[in-house]
């Protein structure tokens, strides 16, 4: 009996005879000998096929495979330098599962348009693994952080009667004789009541933006981790932040080298990405703007022109502090020291590839809630319940989201996040 082993274990079965099952990624030949390259989803595998070792019947199906063709093939493993991945399979037998002819994706160069359209496919393609599989290990790695430092995961909905981060960018929905419900732009206000239930909380999970902005870096629907912490200030806030993104990029450093280097990432850029990262206030990012002979108008929001400036003066992320209070959610809690600041934190990645985490200390004072919902525009009653956690028990308390595909964009060093996620939602597609 042979075992069924995946490509990624090869190296325990070094002169064994096994089982495999996948795809046809390539092949090629030479008279009697059939090179065919074996994906399984876990790397790529070369199995010689030699006319003499297999029947008549094998080899001709073989020889029909096109690419993409789903067969089982066994064998016996061999150390092989040259072949991808170092193994090669000397074949004993193969059995041909689906004959595939004209895979609309060739190793040629496709346009993004077309790839895209078929993404459904496209995810077989080795980067599009390597990205996958690194956005895999972003997710456990961010599970594990917090898990491993007292936090409770705290799920909150994906439908909610209110906006969190403004108005503008909210996806409606009817829902029943309840009028009008929302997808969630951030599960933060829900994560909040968490803290004060659990102490330190995070929610996971995905969130939608209305966004009109046609940038490489939006998505109308991502993922996004929130975690919430009672106690903190901001400092505290930012403490963690950067605690939590070195663990993440040097987690992807050591268990997915492999990947990085079919991405032909720079990785001594990411191995700056170390504790303790830069702080700057707002007000010192606008004087890094003016030096650089920007017109950028003091009180503004930064655009993403704006942050690349600031984010190249730093070989790891910088976090920008204390932005005008206006720019900012409701639910920030001022400066005691110049209420026109808001004790907000962006955290903006190096090479361009801008804002991955916002976050603040939150607003905890009754009265002055009360105030800055009514300053913009909020309806009181959908935020009673928000308005408990301050009449009750309120406690100073802080927190941040990071986008999980701009992370991912980041890490891997792509041009856009479209390639992050499987099926990528954008203003302009919802297909396939
Ligand atoms: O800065 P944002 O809007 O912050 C919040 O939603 C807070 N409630 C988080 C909190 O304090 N708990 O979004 C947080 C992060 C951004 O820094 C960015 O990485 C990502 O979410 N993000 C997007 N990613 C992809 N496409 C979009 N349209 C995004 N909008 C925000
Ligand atoms: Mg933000």
């Amino acid at each position: 009996m042979r075992d069924k082993v995946l490509i990624r274990d090869l190296a325990k079965y070094v002169g064994q005879e096994v089982n495999l099952e996948g795809w046809l990624y390539n092949k090629r030949s030479s008279g009697k000998i059939k090179f065919l390259i074996l994906r399984d989803g876990t790397g790529l595998l070369q199995c010689v096929v030699f006319k003499g070792n297999v029947t008549e019947e094998e080899f001709e199906a073989a020889d029909k495979m096109g690419q993409e063709s789903s067969f089982r093939i066994w064998g016996s493993v061999k150390e092989e330098p040259r072949a991808p991945g170092g193994y090669e399979l000397d074949v004993k037998g193969l059995e041909v599962i689906n004959f595939t002819h004209d895979y609309p994706i060739t190793p040629k160069e496709h346009g993004i348009e077309f790839l895209i359209d078929h993404r459904h496919l496209w995810v077989r393609s080795k980067k599009q693994n390597a990205i996958l599989r690194i956005r895999h290990r972003i997710v456990k790695a961010i599970r594990d952080f917090f898990d491993s430092r007292g936090f409770t995961l705290f799920d909150t909905p994906i439908i909610t009667p209110t906006s969190v981060e403004g108005t503008s960018t909210l996806f409606e929905t009817d829902y029943f004789d309840l009028g009008k419900a929302y997808l969630t732009q951030s599960g933060q206000l829900y994560a909040e009541a968490g803290a004060l239930a659990l102490g330190k909380v995070y929610t996971f999970g995905p969130t939608f933006r209305a966004e009109k902005s046609k940038t490489r870096r939006h998505l109308t629907e991502f993922w996004m981790v929130e975690p919430e912490m009672a106690f903190y200030d901001l400092n505290d806030d930012m403490d963690l932040a950067e605690e939590f993104i070195e663990y993440i990029v040097q987690t992807v450093l050591k268990e997915r080298a492999e990947e990085l280097k079919i991405l032909e990432r720079d990785v001594s850029k990411l191995e700056n990405v170390k504790r303790p990262f830069p702080r700057i206030s707002y007000d010192e990012a606008v004087e890094i703007l003016k030096k650089h002979g920007s017109d950028f108008v003091y009180g503004d929001d930064f655009g993403g022109a704006d942050e690349t400036i600031i984010s190249d003066q730093f070989d790891r992320p910088v976090m920008v502090h204390r932005y005008p209070a206006k720019v900012k959610a409701f639910y920030m809690k001022r400066d005691p020291e110049n209420p026109d600041l808001a004790l907000a934190v962006d955290m903006l990645a190096p090479e361009g590839y801008g804002e991955i985490i916002g976050g603040s200390q939150r607003e905890d004072d009754y009265n002055t809630l009360v105030k800055r919902l009514e300053e913009h525009n909020l309806p009181r009653e959908p935020f009673e319940w928000y308005l408990d956690l301050r009449r009750y028990g309120s406690v100073p308390h802080s927190g941040f989201g990071l986008g999980l595909e701009r992370t991912v964009a980041w890490i891997c060093g792509l041009e856009h996040v479209r390639e992050t996620i499987p099926f990528p939602r954008m203003i302009y597609r919802n297909t396939p």
